[in-house]
């Protein structure tokens, strides 16, 4: 039997301030054998980890992230808002994410979440694909997304990329995929993944999100799940390499 994974979600939000390199350090330090992270498109086309289709809730600034040039994306504070300890905390890019993984030699998986759910960001999935190709990262790469539409887009562009089909409560709509796109793990919500293991274990591998209480954890440990996706990696491998 393969163990449940941790993976550690927005890098490690619960202790640090989400999607910065503060939180995917964290994330790498306590063992995580996954880093989850979302991704927009700046107005000058860069690829920004930050959750939100706006900054305003994890910086000191305002406005859409596709409104706002990198520069002054840069400018912004994205820690002090979580804890005065982290001011100057900065929203990074893919790329700095991706070498500051391969500089501290981050061996693990990579999981990014493209945020196309409210605005498609035209050309998202092509960019990221390209930059994700144009290195030979040391670690694994998986995509995930709401929008089944950039799945389908990222299996058209490459079709040996792999991803996971990310749902709250929808998952048997699964076939909007089409049988020919292969899935390799189905990302549920954690009251989906509850509700559907009373009726037995679906069909394709999960990770399951977002599991912080320590009962969840143990419940999808118990259930042998691929991996959990949680706020807190560092309680979550704890209660795993007790199990
Ligand atoms: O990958 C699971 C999780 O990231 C999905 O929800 O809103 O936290 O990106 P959200
Ligand atoms: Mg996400």
């Amino acid at each position: 039997m393969n163990q449940t994974k941790i993976i550690a979600h927005r890098g490690s939000k619960g202790t640090h301030p989400e999607n910065t390199l503060e939180a995917i350090e964290e994330a790498v330090r306590v063992g995580s054998d996954g880093i989850e992270i979302d991704v927009h498109l700046s107005l000058d086309k860069e690829i920004i980890v930050i959750h939100d289709e706006t900054v305003d809730r994890t910086t000191d600034g305002k406005g859409r992230v596709q409104d706002l040039t990198l520069t002054e994306l840069k400018k912004i504070d994205a820690g002090s808002w979580f804890s005065p300890e982290y001011t100057n905390c900065r929203i990074p890019t893919l790329k700095e994410v991706f070498c500051f993984l391969e500089e501290i030699g981050y061996k693990g998986l990579i999981n990014i979440e493209l945020k196309t759910d409210y605005y498609a960001y035209p050309g998202i999935e092509r960019k990221v694909l390209a930059f994700a190709a144009g290195n030979n990262w040391p670690f694994a790469i998986e995509y995930s997304s709401f929008n089944y539409r950039t799945l389908i887009r990222l299996k058209e562009v490459d079709s040996s990329c792999e991803i996971a089909l990310l749902f709250k409560n929808n998952g048997e709509n699964v076939a909007f995929l089409g049988s020919d796109i292969p899935v390799r793990m189905w990302h549920p919500k954690l009251s989906w993944f509850r509700n559907k293991s009373l009726f037995g274990a679906p069909e394709i591998p999960v990770r399951v999100w977002t599991v912080n209480k320590s009962k969840d954890i143990q419940f999808c440990l118990n259930k042998q799940v691929a991996g959990i996706i949680t706020d807190y990696p560092q309680k979550a491998l704890e209660i795993r390499n007790k199990w």
